[in-house]
């Protein structure tokens, strides 16, 4: 499939998403958030696919936020049903995907990109990286999770300032903040997260997607993590992974998993 704004590769079971609209580094407008639905739909349900990882083209952004361009003239209606349809289709959709998703931020991630980073599983940055939630220097708050997922990753108090100030902080502060795993240069990002993919798909897929399962319920209202782990770790003994992986364990090889 052909996207406006994105460009995909599938190379040995790691799918590399790259947004591409350079000319606007990379805002998130309504079509590219429809593309990155679609795309990731589709991959999630691809079984060439184990992980995804999802970039910004050019060397200056990741994403630099929602386009402005597109929303300024909205109502209280229209805004609330950007941040909706967007939370729902996309962001949302990333964060409970079972195959993970890391984000390989090359540049600025302001706004929505943030947002869209932390959507994501996991982060890793290169170091000419920035990040920040700007918003409220358009009269706005944050309306694609960055709320709620900030406060998780980097704790209520740093998010507060981060949000209240606008600041944008530099990709060693991310880690510092536990917002970021990993700073490398930026010739070395790809190189870098594509390493931590291949070491991803090593293990087993049904894990992997329980897993991502019990950590995320932990966040989720109205679900008890504790319990969600429970049941996950009992459906894993009903897997053709799990027979595999502890046989090959005690004939002392290495696990070959199929995902069933
Ligand atoms: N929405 C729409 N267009 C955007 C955009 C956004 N979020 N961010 C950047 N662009 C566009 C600019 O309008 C410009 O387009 P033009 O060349 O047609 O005028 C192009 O991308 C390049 O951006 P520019 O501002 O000229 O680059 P810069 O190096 O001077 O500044 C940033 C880079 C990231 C600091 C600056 O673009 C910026 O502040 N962007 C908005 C960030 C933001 O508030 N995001 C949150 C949105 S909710």
């Amino acid at each position: 499939m052909n996207y406006e704004n994105l460009l995909i590769s599938i190379e040995e079971k790691i799918a590399t998403v790259t947004i591409n609209r350079p000319t606007k580094l990379n805002a998130l407008n309504k079509a590219t958030i429809s593309d990155l639905s679609k795309a990731v739909k589709l991959l999630g349900k691809n079984d060439d696919v184990r992980v995804i990882i999802i970039t910004g083209s050019g060397e200056k952004a990741f994403v630099a936020g929602a386009d402005i361009s597109e929303f300024a003239n909205y109502t209280i209606v229209e805004g609330a049903q950007l941040a909706a349809e967007g939370q729902e289709t996309l962001f949302d959709l990333i964060e409970n995907l079972k195959k993970p998703v890391i984000a390989a931020v090359n540049g600025f991630a302001l706004g929505g990109g943030l947002e869209l980073a932390m959507a994501c599983h996991f982060r890793v940055a290169s170091d000419n990286a920035k990040m920040g939630l700007p918003e409220v220097t358009l009269g706005l708050i944050p309306g694609y999770g960055g709320t709620q997922r900030l406060p998780q990753l980097v704790g209520k108090g740093r998010a507060m300032e981060m949000i209240m100030t606008a600041a944008m902080i530099s990709a060693e502060e991310a880690k510092q903040y536990g917002l970021v795993n990993h700073v490398v240069p930026q010739a070395e990002l790809l190189d870098f997260t594509t390493g931590i993919a291949q070491k991803i798909i090593k293990n087993a897929p049904f894990a992997i997607a329980k897993a991502i399962k019990a950590i995320n319920a932990n966040y989720t209202d109205g679900k008890n993590g504790f319990d969600t782990e429970i049941k996950s770790f009992g459906k894993c003994f009903g897997t053709q992974d799990f027979k595999e992986g502890t046989t090959a364990f005690l004939e002392k090889r290495k696990a070959e998993f199929t995902g069933k």
